[in-house]
């Protein structure tokens, strides 16, 4: 089938991208010439493991091209995929601009009755709204029908593929049947409901995984009050079945665009509604207060932070990610900077993002050995694979005393480190 997918995005590149590959003909759009440009010579503009080979493999079969929005002329897909961005405002709420603008192009490019597929993660009940401003009449040609996506960065590709489960919301029968029928081959459970379940489903399951990490987190903390280790208390509660072992990694809290963004989002949206969401709001003070914690505990050991110099190790929010969107490191990295201590940081593929948007005064090393170089202190923020692979042993004499090791991420072998001298420290960990 003919498609188009507004918003070349994570979301967007990636539902493109993979529509293509199950046989349809996609047409990418964006505002971003340069990102049109590397996506048609099969340049993934941001770091996803698999894409560059998929986007070639595309490239050869045609079976899918990016365009410039004003550059398009007309639509003549009956479906049309959205996945722009829903950026949080500063009360919290979700900014539909870039949505409410495609609608609007949509409809005014559209040359066929078109199905409008919400993939942006917009609150429960904004499709019915915007079915009754831009859609008209019942019998209006076209449909819209939400599409929520559940894919994690950095497995994006893999869980577009295999998915959990596909949702598909909407009203109109026929459009909701159109788009199922784009999903035939995924082997998944395939659930049908209205726009507005469709849309919580999004934000619930979102915000019960960030409460699970809030969860473990506050557990965490009573461990180290308590003396007890949440490495085996999450691998001891997470073998029951109805709790799960996923999501219960304690550490320096969720980022990314996803989990902080949504979670804010269901509470504005709580609270708009009448409703004071007090888990939600415990999870967001959770999360906030715990990212805060490796300056806490680096305080205690060197007293004051002037000239001292502090290693980062992990810039992105998660591995297997170039993305710094809401990662805890540049929250530690601010602080650290504003008590006057030096930062040398280091990120496997996050170097270049995060010198974005970070003050100058960072130094950024190509490796964590030379990050670590005169260190006093170490922060692992991101548990990339190779961080827990580092010869410690070699290292020793690369740092300062007191050789403090704030394990942001629970990765290394905690025992190993203070038999070789260092001033290790996990998060919830003896
Ligand atoms: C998340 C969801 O997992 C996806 O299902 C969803 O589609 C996506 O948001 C979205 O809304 O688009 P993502 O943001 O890629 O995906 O990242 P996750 O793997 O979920 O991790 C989020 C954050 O939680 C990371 O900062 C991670 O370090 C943290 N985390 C995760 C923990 O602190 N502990 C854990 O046990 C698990």
């Amino acid at each position: 089938m003919e498609l188009v997918v507004v918003g070349l995005g994570h979301v967007g590149v990636i539902t493109a991208a993979s529509l293509a590959r199950m046989g349809n003909s996609v047409i990418g759009v964006d505002i971003d010439p340069e990102r049109v440009n590397s996506l048609n010579a099969s340049i993934p503009p941001f770091y996803e493991p698999g894409l560059g080979e998929l986007l070639s493999l595309l490239g050869k079969e045609g079976r899918a091209r990016f365009a410039v929005l004003d550059q398009v002329d007309g639509i003549t897909a009956p479906v049309v995929f959205i996945c722009v961005g829903t950026p949080s405002q500063p009360n919290g709420a979700a900014d539909l601009t870039y949505v409410r603008d495609t609608i609007k192009w949509v409809r005014e490019k559209a040359q066929v009755p078109i199905t409008i597929v919400m993939k942006s993660t917009v609150p429960p009940g904004t499709g019915r709204k915007l079915v009754s401003q831009y859609f008209g009449a019942e019998n209006d040609s076209f449909a819209y029908v939400s599409n929520p996506e559940f894919l994690r960065e950095g497995r994006a590709i893999e869980d577009w593929f295999q998915p959990d489960r596909i949702v598909i919301g909407g009203e109109k029968p026929d459009a909701v049947e159109l788009v199922a029928g784009l999903f035939r081959g995924i082997k998944a459970p395939l659930i049908r409901t209205d726009t507005t379940s469709a849309e919580l489903i999004k934000y619930a399951a979102n915000a019960f995984l960030a409460t699970k990490i809030s969860f473990i987190n506050e557990i965490a903390n009573l461990c180290e009050k308590l003396g007890g280790d949440v490495t085996d208390v999450a691998h001891a509660v997470g073998i029951d079945p109805r709790i799960g072992a996923d999501f219960l990694q304690a550490g320096i809290g969720y980022g990314g665009s996803c989990f902080p963004k949504d979670v804010r989002a269901l509470d504005f949206l709580a609270t708009s509604n009448g409703h004071s969401f007090e888990l939600l709001r415990a999870v967001i003070n959770v999360n906030n207060r715990q990212r805060l914690l490796p300056v806490c505990k680096i305080r205690e050991r060197l007293c004051s932070l002037q000239g001292k110099v502090v290693a980062i190790l992990g810039l992105a929010f998660k591995p297997n990610t170039d993305d710094v969107r809401e990662a805890p490191a540049l929250d530690i990295i601010r602080l650290l900077l504003d008590e006057g201590a030096k930062v040398q940081a280091y990120d496997p593929i996050a170097n270049i993002n995060a010198s974005r948007i970070l003050p100058s005064s960072v130094v950024y090393a190509d490796s964590a050995s030379e990050a670590l170089t005169g260190a006093h202190a170490v922060v692992i923020c991101t548990e990339w694979g190779e961080f827990s692979l580092l010869d410690w042993r070699g290292l020793f004499n690369r740092m300062e005393p007191p050789r403090a090791v704030i394990d942001g991420r629970n990765c290394l072998e905690g025992q190993a480190l203070l038999r070789l001298g260092f001033d290790y420290m996990g998060i919830g960990r003896r």
